[in-house]
Formats: C-alpha cells, sequence, structure tokens
C-alpha cells in the first residue's frame, strides 16, 4: 500500500513498517516503479518523477510524498492530471540548512578548502602576517536571494557573527526590520554585499546567476549557494572565480547532481559539499515523520498538511 523509494533513519522506517502496509522498494532503483496497489509512495529529491515516471505509476496511486522541502523533481502538472496528490516536508530542515549555509560562507570567507589542503601536505612553511588572508564575516554585509524560511534563518545567524543584511524577495516582509532592509531591485543587492547566499526554490533550468549577475558582484565577493545548481550558470562562476573577481563560492548544490562540473575540483576558492543541506539524523528523522504523517493523513481520506499545490 504504501511503498518506501528512499532509504529512511532506523527510527522512521521502523514506525512506516508498524503503521502501514509498506514495502522497500530496491535500493538501486533508478526510474519509479511501484508495484499495482501501491496507493502512496515515499521517496526523496535524489528520485526525478519526470512525466514519463508519472505516466507509468499504477493508476492506484494517489499520493508521491517526497522527504524534501524541494519538489522541482517532481512534474506537478503531470501528477495533477492523473490526480496524484504531492506533499512536501517543509519547516523541519530549515534550521539544518541554514546551518550548512552558514558552514558554507564561513568556509568560503576563511579559505577553508586552501588552508585544509596546506595541513593535508604537511604545512612545513609559516606564513607571513600578509599571506592567507581571508574575509572577515562581522561588519559585512550578506545579501540573501530568498527569504522564506531557511533565508530568514541564515539572516537570523548571520547577524549573531555582526553582518547587516539586504534581501530580495518577490515581496517585501512584514517583520523587514528584523530581517534586514529590502532590495526589490537584484542588482542594487548583487552590487552591494559582500557574501551572497542563494536561498530560493529551484524553477527550471534557467539559471538565475549568470555572468551579467556576477560581474555586478563587487570585486572579492563570496558566493554561497545551498538553493539549486540549476540557479547558476557554472561557465559563469568558474569564470568569476578562475579570474579573482570573485573571493570565492560556497556550494552544496549542483546542475545534473550527482554529476557536477568537476572544473570546480580545480579552484581552490570553491567550497564544495554533496548536497547535505538536510544531512543531520534530526533533520531526517523530522523530515521522515512529516512525510509519514502525510501519508497516514491521505490513507485516511483526510487532506494532508503539507500539500503542495502550483
Ligand atoms: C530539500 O529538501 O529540498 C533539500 O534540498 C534536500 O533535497
Amino acid at each position: 500500500m504504501l511503498l518506501i523509494a528512499t532509504p529512511l533513519p532506523a527510527a522512521v522506517g521502523t514506525r512506516a513498517l508498524q503503521e502501514f502496509s509498506a514495502a522497500a522498494a530496491p535500493e538501486n532503483m533508478t526510474q519509479l516503479v511501484a508495484p499495482e496497489g501501491t496507493r502512496a509512495v515515499l521517496l526523496s529529491s535524489r528520485q526525478r518523477v519526470d512525466a514519463a515516471a508519472v505516466a507509468a505509476l499504477p493508476a492506484s496511486i494517489g499520493l508521491i510524498a517526497t522527504c524534501s522541502v524541494g519538489f522541482d523533481h517532481i512534474d506537478l502538472a503531470a501528477c495533477a492530471a492523473r490526480g496524484i496528490k504531492v506533499t512536501n516536508t517543509p519547516d523541519v530542515l530549515t534550521d539544518a540548512t541554514a546551518e550548512i549555509a552558514m558552514l558554507l560562507i564561513l568556509a568560503a570567507a576563511r579559505r577553508a578548502r586552501e588552508y585544509g589542503q596546506i595541513m593535508d601536505q604537511g604545512w612545513g612553511k609559516a606564513f607571513a602576517l600578509n599571506q592567507m588572508l581571508g574575509m572577515q564575516l562581522s561588519g559585512k554585509v550578506l545579501g540573501i536571494v530568498g527569504m522564506g524560511r531557511i533565508g530568514g534563518a541564515v539572516a537570523y545567524r548571520a547577524q549573531a557573527f555582526g553582518m547587516t543584511i539586504l534581501y530580495h524577495n518577490r515581496n517585501r516582509l512584514p517583520q523587514d526590520a528584523e530581517c534586514g532592509t529590502y532590495c526589490a531591485d537584484l542588482d542594487d543587492l548583487l552590487a552591494r554585499a559582500d557574501v551572497v547566499s542563494l536561498n530560493l526554490p529551484g524553477a527550471g533550468n534557467q539559471p538565475l546567476m549568470t555572468a551579467a549577475q556576477f560581474a555586478r558582484m563587487k570585486p572579492g565577493a563570496i558566493f554561497v549557494n545551498t538553493a539549486r545548481g540549476g540557479l547558476v550558470d557554472d561557465d559563469a562562476l568558474l569564470a568569476a572565480l578562475a579570474s579573482g573577481h570573485l573571493g570565492g563560492a560556497g556550494l552544496d548544490v549542483f546542475r545534473g547532481e550527482p554529476a557536477f562540473d568537476r572544473r570546480y575540483l580545480d579552484q581552490p576558492r570553491a567550497f564544495l559539499t554533496p548536497h547535505m543541506g538536510s544531512a543531520t539524523l534530526d533533520t531526517r528523522e523530522a523530515m521522515g515523520h512529516r512525510a509519514l504523517d502525510n501519508v497516514a493523513a491521505f490513507l485516511a481520506g483526510r487532506t494532508p498538511a503539507d500539500l503542495v499545490t502550483r
């Protein structure tokens, strides 16, 4: 009745088996295949559910519950056309994702990858006071693009580091003063920020950050992406790093994951993590339980709390 198409933390898996008639899909399943009679599928953002995958689902399927806040991996129109509901897991991964944004900001600003490489190579030579200097965060301006739950949580943490916040968002927020200063114009934010953090949902393949946007950023600025890789033109970011126009980048997400543009490996100022924003036990358990709550509501004939609509 419930197909579990993604490995889950033990406590969540146990609950799923106790509470539902649940079956686990083979771990190496690349294309979503569900047996006839399956009513709900639980999966993650690692699994692409395109129109062809939706078309191949049995008629019994009524719900796809994704263990992620993002749902850009699911063709919502195809699901809607077949009457399949989709749920996500908002809120519970906000803190973990904001923490990894701070990790990337700090690592890129303080040259963590280069320092790590120096230690890996045995150090050996003391640095002069004018060598290997990074960017100090206190007193600097953080520009947040996308001031939703995660953007707000990044702002809160960055303020504790002494940063001033600018934000660009579809709408100005009512609690503006607490969050930072609203920039209606993205270009204005890019020109004023020392660090730019993308925190908006990924939409399609059209990059938001192209050569023109990187050129608008301050010389020596830091760029961080914990949102979606498709928001960035990789050629443009790599060129901005290689020319020294940008001081560094922190990237948790990449176009075409788990493949990624391996030219980033040649950029010592790029600090890279493999899409680990929500990867803490607390958060992954909370995401799993939230997804199961949605499944439980659906199977009981109620409206799931986290119904995704477009
Ligand atoms: C999300 O939940 O969307 C995160 O990016 C993990 O996939």
